[in-house]
């Protein structure tokens, strides 16, 4: 028993250290945004912002290590994959690659990420959305 309070007492102890890793949440200023119709920017904004922008809102759990680490790794990946906030960054066929991207994903229930889902419902893509998606990134995109 001595030992299972002894492993508990450092388990709590390295929780309370590892709170104190910086950890960089930052948002970047926006540079340049993803020009989309009103529909297809409300859509991009609920579902997507939180990792492919710089408008991200950091939730409560992105606060406390070490889920917070996580956090910040799929953000940052997310945003190097595609960000939204840095539209004019892309070349012409770039964009065209990430439309198709967009359009792949989407369609296959990729993204958001699942585990995304359950804390912000409100992100789900409802069939209406996912076509309204998927026809934007069509028009642009280049196919499959
Ligand atoms: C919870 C964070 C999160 C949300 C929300 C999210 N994504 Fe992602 N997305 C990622 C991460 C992380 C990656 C990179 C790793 C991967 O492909 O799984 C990614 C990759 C992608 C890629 C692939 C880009 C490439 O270069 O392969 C596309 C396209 C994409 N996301 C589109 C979207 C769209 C569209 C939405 C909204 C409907 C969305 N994502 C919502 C985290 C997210």
């Amino acid at each position: 028993m001595k030992v299972v309070k002894w492993a508990l007492a450092v388990l709590g102890i390295i929780l309370i250290a590892i709170q104190f890793v910086p950890v960089d949440r930052s948002n970047p200023p926006v540079e340049s945004e993803v020009v989309a119709s009103v529909l297809v920017r409300d859509i991009l904004e609920r579902s997507c912002y939180d990792c492919h922008s710089h408008e991200s809102k950091w939730p409560w759990y992105g606060y406390v290590a070490p889920v917070s680490w996580l956090v910040v790794h799929d953000i940052t990946e997310a945003r190097e994959h595609l960000n939204f906030s840095t539209w004019s960054r892309y070349s012409v066929e770039e964009r065209r690659g990430i439309w198709s991207e967009i359009r792949e994903e989407v369609e296959a229930g990729s993204m958001p990420l699942w585990f995304y889902l359950p804390l912000h419902p409100q992100a789900k893509l409802s069939d209406e959305d996912l076509g309204t998606l998927s026809d934007w990134a069509e028009r642009h995109g280049q196919g499959y």
